[in-house]
């Protein structure tokens, strides 16, 4: 392959698909990023001094350096791809923490798709044939891509070739011109009567009427059959990468769509077993990375092996003594990236390494900037940065040191490459044995061979990353859902059955989170309906679990919860959940108005129940003195309101909703106690018919509730009314005891 893809050679080349980046060359060996949707990701080191001239390459990055790659196995970031590339040894220094902090850094270096993310799939090709199974709905469109982008590359790799011929033309008409007043057999004749064997030799090989000077129209003619070979390569490469864009884009909505409505039919345990974090990447990066992929290995494999087979093929054509000449610095540039590259790898790796730190270092002393002034810590957050700072800075000038040496030893390579063939094809030219339109043809062609050739090589990567992301995404939809809601036909209650009177019982039941710490053992409750529960106990005691599973959050290991006598099992959770409004722990508010946030407990409210809600929950005062008022609109975790308001937000949310069973979870925690038992009050006066839940540390609160549940790991030790339970002695008596021990 020749090389320097920095060289202007002022020849047209093969037209961008506008899919595909073509400048941007695929990294160095196990560097993280081929170019993806043609952009580049600007890291945290500056630019090496780029070599001049041509092209213009992407600034140096771990993820931009041109040349071919052989395409190494993993080459990203992640820990363990990592790990596997940078043996030990000279990476020592290298925690496993810092692995993840550089495959985060890494990742998060710019927008995520400027490069594909770390990841290695577990079972590679299963996941692979799944993933293209996307598009298996797309078989025309598909053929239609496959076909226009092989005529592309017939006619790309066919156009130097005629354009040779033009430089043909010229050449001897320039020669017919000067031999004018001869023949070419006399010129011949005089030349090797003059020694000038090897001139003759080229002569004679020429296609030459003396005298008739350089032929125009035959130029003309050619010149425009070049043009029309280039422009319906363009034509068609656009043609290619309207349609891929087109079945990409649609199987992403679908499988997005797919995705989400996979969310829903998980059961809440799933979310437990997984972080939201990285829920939200299956949904979002993951499927991106996916769509990339496919538009990036899909067309540009294709095209590159058809590109590489038919410049190889034009090569050897041409003259396969030249060829092989090209051919001499693959080998050479891969023993340039077999010493270096992975030497360069590492560099960077720790180069991401410090780079993370950097950034958590930072993160922590922004977000946790009062905190650092309380403590009075600012100088030693300084000197800590400090000396990061100093670190990232010599892992930064190493790591370009060795990408800096790369380029230009692969450049002399090229430009060696580039004299062997002008030397071997001028001598080829002189002896008559190629003519020059042909030699200029095959440096056309050695140029165009590595573009290619590089482009595999970061493809190699990109399918890696993207079979990884489709892997995650594939576990995703396979996850066990909810076991169906038992229809009518199971014998289960109709849906929308009348709601009875809202009895609840709850028999025996055991319940765990995971089956190696047990929670609740075996408990039993029966809830009159109109009856305030209050549920106390200490930390972890299991109350809001207790509340999960009356909801059908989770489903019971043992035993029943009957509504009504009808045992919940066999219901739809929708109409368990139909009639309950449920403030949780930690008030939940979206960005949007106050007054959407209040009327999402019942989307069809006026304007005045919503504002009688705030009314009973005593917010309506504070959200009119707010200057948009009910129109206020909330920031993200409603940072603009204070943690009561939020959560008689909340309180006002269920009001609105008007359910006829009530679950509060410590929902009046934030809350002034005089508030709190106004908003107790109310509820108290909205109670008739309704049941409630009653979670709370403040036994003030809850004094009047009908029964006091209190628990302690996983049971209810005490049972009864406030009275009964403090002349019990008991716990509970213990608890009221020390609060108001604290009150006095
Ligand atoms: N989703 C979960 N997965 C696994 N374990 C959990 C989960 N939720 C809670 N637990 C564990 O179950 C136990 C009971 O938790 P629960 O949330 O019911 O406590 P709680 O009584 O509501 O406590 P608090 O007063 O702090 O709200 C705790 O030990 C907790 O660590
Ligand atoms: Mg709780």
């Amino acid at each position: 392959m020749t090389t320097d893809p920095y060289r202007s050679t002022g020849q047209p080349e093969r037209p961008e698909l506008p899919g595909e980046a073509r400048e941007q060359a695929p990294p160095p060996p196990g560097h993280s990023a081929p170019p993806i949707r043609g952009r580049s990701v600007p890291p945290a080191p500056p630019p090496p001094i780029e070599p001049s001239g041509g092209t213009t390459p992407s600034p140096a990055s771990p993820t931009t350096r041109p040349m071919a790659e052989p395409a190494g196995p993993d080459a990203t970031g992640s820990p363990q791809s990592v790990r596997a590339a940078a043996p030990s040894g000279r990476d020592d220094d290298l925690s496993d923490e810092d692995l993840r902090l550089a495959a985060e850094a890494q990742a998060g270096s710019d927008d995520w798709m400027s490069g594909p993310p770390p990841g290695k799939a577990e079972a590679f090709w299963p996941s692979f044939k799944r993933m293209l199974g996307l598009l298996t709905d797309f078989k025309p469109t598909l053929a239609v891509i496959a076909l226009a982008s092989i005529i592309a590359v017939v006619l790309s790799v066919a156009a130097p070739k005629v354009l040779g011929e033009a430089t043909n033309v010229i050449f001897e008409g320039v020669l017919s011109s000067a031999m004018s007043g001869t023949t070419k057999e006399a010129a011949v004749a005089a030349l090797e009567e003059r020694g000038m064997g090897d001139m003759a030799d080229m002569l004679r090989a020429l296609d030459i009427r003396p005298g008739e000077g350089i032929d125009f129209v035959r130029l003309r003619g050619i010149l425009l059959s070049v043009l029309a070979l280039y422009v319906g390569a363009a034509f068609l490469n656009w043609l290619e990468g309207y349609l891929l864009n087109q079945i990409t884009i649609k199987s992403l909505y679908r499988l997005r769509s797919q995705v989400e409505d996979k969310i829903h039919r998980l059961p809440l345990s799933y979310f437990d077993r997984m972080q939201r974090g990285e829920l939200l990447s299956r949904l979002t990066n993951d499927v991106d990375n996916v769509t990339n992929t496919l538009q990036q290995s899909l067309s540009g494999a294709l095209t590159s092996i058809l590109t590489i087979v038919g410049v190889l093929g034009m090569m050897f054509s041409i003259s396969w003594k030249l060829a092989l000449v090209a051919l001499i610095i693959v080998p050479l540039s891969g023993l340039v990236f077999g010493i270096i590259g992975p030497r360069s790898q590492r560099a960077f790796t720790r180069q991401w390494a410090r780079t993370g730190r950097i950034n958590t270092r930072v993160e922590e002393s922004f977000s946790g900037h009062a905190l650092v002034r309380v403590y009075g810590r600012t100088d030693w957050t300084r000197e800590s940065f400090a000396q990061e700072n100093e670190e990232l800075y010599q892992a930064a000038l190493k790591a370009q040191f060795l990408s800096g040496i790369m380029m230009p030893i692969l450049m002399v390579i090229g430009n060696l490459s580039y004299v062997a063939i002008a030397v071997v094809g001028g001598a080829m030219v002189a002896s008559g044995s190629l003519r020059l339109g042909d030699v200029q043809a095959f440096i056309q062609y050695s140029q165009q061979f590595s573009q290619p050739l590089s482009q595999l090589g970061g493809m190699a990567t990109a399918v890696q990353s993207g079979t990884a992301s489709a892997e995650r995404i594939f576990e995703l939809l396979d996850a066990e859902e909810e076991t169906p809601d038992a229809g009518e036909s199971a014998g289960g209650v109709p849906a929308g059955a009348p709601a009875g009177p809202g009895v609840i019982e709850v028999e025996h039941v055991r319940f765990s989170y995971s089956p190696d710490t047990e929670l609740i053992r075996d408990l039993s409750l029966r809830v009159e309906p109109g009856h305030t529960v209050a549920i106390v106990g200490p930390t972890g005691a299991g109350k809001t679990t207790l509340v999960n599973l009356l909801m059908r959050f989770y489903e019971v290991d043992a035993g029943r919860i009957l509504l009504d006598g009808r045992d919940t099992a066999s219901m739809t959770r929708h109409d368990v959940r139909r009639r309950t409004g449920m403030v949780l722990q930690d008030p939940w508010l979206f960005e949007g108005t106050i007054r959407e946030n209040i009327r999402y407990g019942r989307p069809g409210a006026t304007d005045a129940e919503v504002e009688a809600a705030a009314q009973a929950c005593f917010v309506d005062h504070i959200i009119k003195a707010l200057p948009q008022g009910y129109d206020t609109v909330l920031e993200e975790d409603a940072a603009n309101i204070s943690a009561g308001e939020r959560q008689l937000l909340t309180i006002a949310r269920a009001f609105v909703a008007g359910p006829s069973v009530l679950i509060l979870d410590e929902a009046t925690s934030s809350v002034d106690t005089r508030t709190e038992l106004l908003v107790q009050r109310a509820m108290n006066a909205l109670r008739q018919g309704r049941t409630s839940f009653i979670i709370a540390h403040r036994l003030s609160t809850i004094r009047d509730a009908d029964t006091i549940l209190v628990m302690e790991h996983g049971d209810i030790v005490e049972q009864g009314s406030h009275d009964e339970l403090l002349a019990a002695g008991g716990a509970y008596a213990r608890l009221h005891a020390s609060q108001f021990a604290e009150d006095a």
